[in-house]
């Protein structure tokens, strides 16, 4: 009998060609794992495109519940940012991936594991770290790091054999989707000077007028967004809602520079319209809700969960302490932040909360202000005395 193997399946052009060739080069049997992490790509056709291509089974498997609860909403709550910007949809994804893979591995009672990523990424270390940190006895297989080609030689490589492919050589773009974000590579901006050309983007073509704006309420409890505009939602349809609204604006769009784990930078396109509204909106509430040391603490453990991340780190136990941190400093992050959108912009333009730390009487300097200033003068002395000591004792201060 042969062996199984279990193929990470995105329906893309890597892992269809991967297909053919894992059966040409082990003697095993491919199943086929398609997971649905709200990508909008046509998966029942992926599916018949896999079977098609010999896939001996192939599976859908809907992973968006999961996904937001465990992945999207814990990097919400922790504001994550990979080198300040890049909100990470596909990042967050592959830890979940790779523990559907070994769910499935246990249950086929395969040995193997596939995935179509490059030696070059980012995405083979969150695979092969995941899969390893659950099951060190499963063998992977990345075809894509030992079979050479260029995405010309594939599509090529997909012709010979007959694998029917949904990429024209005239679309070289690689994309990765989610609920979360898109992730766009390759082609012309390879070039970090080249312009990205408008037809790379889908999710913020923008249908609105450069004098078009309007409000959204987004409601949070416990730092996850419940509401939209009073209207209760589950959570895959508001942020799909999100996506849709802030994306008609233009919203959402990043081009940078990045740093991989493996040491090269790589120029990426993302398009993330709901995560950046989400993550502004949460910040700002978290600004009214959050005594300062907390606050001030948070930050500096967000920009750790956001490289851990990126790295493959998500499966640790250093994460997954953070993220208790994380979850526990959320208990009063509910309220709601009015957001405006506009042509290609977006700002907070209010905030509120039955917890807010915001004390108006404080804050004022109308006739309402009950702040008393002498205290001021007294902690501005203390405060300030180890450098006045310093200056009287002749020492050079700055
Ligand atoms: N650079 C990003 C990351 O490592 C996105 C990679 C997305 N892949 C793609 N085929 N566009 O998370």
């Amino acid at each position: 009998m042969s062996e199984k193997l279990i193929l990470a399946y995105s329906g893309g052009l890597d892992t269809t060609v991967a297909i053919k060739w894992l059966q040409e080069n082990y003697d095993t049997e491919v199943i086929a794992v398609l997971i649905d992490l709200g990508q909008p790509e046509n998966l029942k056709d992926a599916y018949d495109r896999a079977i098609e291509t010999g896939a001996s089974k192939s599976y859908i498997i809907d992973a968006k519940e999961e996904f937001i609860k465990n992945y999207i909403y814990p990097s919400l709550k922790a504001n994550t940012r990979y080198e300040k910007k890049y909100t990470l949809a596909t990042a967050i994804a592959r830890p979940l991936i790779a523990k559907i893979l070994v769910n499935f591995a246990h249950k086929e009672n395969a040995k193997m594991i596939a995935h179509g990523c490059t030696a070059k990424g980012n995405d083979q270390v969150r695979f092969d770290v995941g899969i390893k940190s659950l099951d060190p006895d499963i063998k992977i297989i990345a075809p894509m790091r030992i079979w050479k080609l260029s995405r010309e030689e594939e599509i090529e490589y997909a012709k010979k054999n007959k694998i029917r492919i949904n990429v024209t050589k005239k679309s070289i773009y690689s994309i990765d989707e989610n609920l979360w974000g898109r992730s766009i590579e390759c082609g012309n901006l390879e070039d970090p000077w080249s312009e990205p050309l408008d037809e790379i983007y889908k999710w913020s073509k923008i249908k609105k007028n450069e004098n078009e704006s309007q409000y959204v309420d987004i409601s949070f409890e416990k730092g996850e967004p419940v509401a939209l505009d009073g209207e209760k939602m589950l959570p895959a349809d508001l942020i799909l809602k999100l996506n849709n609204m802030a994306g008609g604006y233009g919203i959402g769009r990043l081009d940078m520079v990045e740093n991989r784990l493996i040491g090269i930078k790589s120029r990426e396109i993302y398009e993330a319209p709901a995560a950046e509204v989400l993550l502004e909106a949460h910040e700002q509430l978290e600004s009214l809700v959050l005594d300062r040391e907390l606050l001030h603490y948070k930050y500096l453990i967000e920009s750790k969960i956001s490289e851990m991340i990126y790295y493959g780190l998500w499966l640790t136990p250093l994460m997954k302490s953070l993220m208790k941190f994380v979850e526990e400093s959320q208990e009063y992050v509910t309220g709601i932040v009015r957001i405006k959108l506009g042509y290609k912009n977006f700002s907070v333009v209010g905030r509120k909360s039955e917890y807010s730390a915001y004390d108006y009487n404080l804050a004022t300097y109308d006739k309402s202000d009950i702040f008393d200033p002498k205290f001021s003068e007294s902690f501005i002395k203390i405060w300030g005395y180890p450098y006045e000591i310093l200056a009287k004792k002749g020492r050079k201060n700055g």
